[in-house]
């Protein structure tokens, strides 16, 4: 939101710098006195909560990469290295990896947050659509560095995943190819993925700094959908009033993410990876982290060809196109109404979508056989329904709830202040 820089350089330095590199007139403009609506819940912190996890990741993963071998003869036993020798290793290599579950629970929660309120829509389509690439960027990422310590299920996964590729027409077998660096997973995959996976956190980076520029462009949503109509009356300072409360939302969601560090470490990981990848024996069954679970059901749900495509690539294009049809979100909801607070009927179909997502997760981790293959396929066609009918269809049949006339209005109605008790203008 645009709004007048307030900041006045006090020292010689600072006006010097000033004139030359307004950086510190940058940090107070969007982050001091920026204005946000002032009903923003705790759903909001989420981003806050995001950006910490992106600088743990980077900070731990920074220091493991100076232990660790990417080498297929020695990967594992450099990881074994870290956990055993080296100073505060095992909590290094532990926030880093139950960090990346963390990254992705509150991720989710940003998504489906901005899923709720409307916060793809006009004007935020931008700041939305790099979010899904920020999305797609984690998956590579994360996908990248479970195959680093070279367990089982880091070789199996990798091998299960590039074998898809294959299925993509003209070509899919020269960038499976390419990732491979050899005929199958092997060494060299292992060092182009942790040459990628080192690389992508720092483009994650900067494409969350253009994110945030982008919402502080158009200003922030917020739970009723209604724009700010009147700074004073709608707004409050970025400092300290969200300062605060996302600092707030960060310490308890980091005390949660200690006792998973602290007294559980290895429960979001899976038993085979502590065994060294043996190119000669197959687990049982295969399974991601639980983050890729719903794509990886949606992948396994195409068990029919459709027309000339075969089962296999009918997989891989739902599985992108799950991921796909979030960039065209925006154009999709028809709706007038922002926030599903004033839509009854879409949040209804909204609170189903979340069911879904979380079956398909259930879905994910059991074997592709029976009516897990079913319900998959059920749950699939769900997922594309909401966004390519349900949404469309809705915005134009569905009667939304009368909306509040400005932030302030709806503020004062829940707090159930009389209008002497409005605050001074
Ligand atoms: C590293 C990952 C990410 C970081 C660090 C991040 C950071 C932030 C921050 C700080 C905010 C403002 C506070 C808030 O609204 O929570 C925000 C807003 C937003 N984010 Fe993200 N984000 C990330 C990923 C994503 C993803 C994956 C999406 C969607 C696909 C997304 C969509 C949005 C939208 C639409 C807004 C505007 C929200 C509003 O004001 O209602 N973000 N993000």
């Amino acid at each position: 939101m645009k709004h007048q820089s307030t900041y006045v350089p006090k020292t010689g330095v600072e006006r010097w710098l000033d004139r030359r590199l307004p950086i510190v007139r940058l940090a107070v403009d969007s982050f001091g006195d920026y204005p946000v609506p002032k009903n923003l819940n705790y759903w909001w912190t989420f981003g806050g909560i995001l950006m910490v996890f992106l600088v743990i990741q980077i900070v731990t993963g920074v220091v493991l990469a100076m232990h660790y071998t990417p080498h297929a003869s020695m990967a594992f036993a450099s990881v074994e290295h870290i956990m055993r020798d080296v100073n505060y290793g095992w909590l290094f290599r532990y926030v880093h990896a139950n960090g990346a579950s963390f990254f992705f629970l509150a991720v989710y929660i940003h998504m489906f947050r901005g899923l709720f309120y409307g916060s793809y829509k006009e004007p935020r389509e931008v700041s939305w659509i790099l979010g899904v690439v920020i999305f797609l960027l984690m998956m590579a990422t994360a996908f990248m560095g479970y195959v680093l310590p070279w367990g089982q299920m880091s070789f199996w996964g990798a091998t299960v995943i590039t074998n898809i590729l294959a299925a993509v027409p003209v070509v899919g077998e020269s960038i499976q190819q390419l990732l491979w660096g050899g005929p199958s997973v092997g060494n060299p995959t292992l060092n182009r993925f942790f040459s990628l996976h080192y690389l992508l956190p720092f483009a994650i980076f900067g494409v969350v700094i253009l994110h945030v520029w982008a919402f502080h462009v158009s200003g922030n949503n917020n739970p009723t959908g209604v724009p700010v109509k009147d700074v004073k009356k709608d707004t409050l300072p970025f400092t300290p009033y969200y300062t605060v409360k996302d600092g707030f939302a960060i310490a308890v969601y980091l005390t949660v993410f200690a006792v998973f560090v602290f007294f559980m470490p290895n429960v979001l990981g899976h038993p085979d990876n502590s065994i060294e990848a043996n190119p000669l024996s197959t687990p049982a069954h295969i399974v991601p982290e639980w983050y890729f679970l719903p794509f990886y059901a949606i992948l396994r749900a195409i068990t029919f060809n459709i027309g000339p495509i075969d089962s296999k690539l009918g997989g891989v294009i739902a599985m992108f196109g799950s991921i796909g049809v979030l960039f065209i979100l925006p154009w999709l909801d028809t709706s007038k109404v922002r926030s599903m607070r004033y839509r009854p009927t879409a949040q209804l179909w909204f609170f189903l979508f979340v069911a879904c997502c979380i079956g398909l997760g259930y879905l994910g981790s059991q074997p592709a056989e029976g009516v897990y293959v079913v319900w998959a396929q059920i749950l699939t066609a769900y997922y594309f329904a909401f966004f390519l009918i349900i949404l469309p269809l809705l915005g134009i049949i569905e009667k939304p709830k009368p909306l509040p006339k400005s932030i302030n209005e709806a503020v004062l109605k829940k707090s159930g202040a009389a209008p002497a008790l409005q605050p001074a203008e």
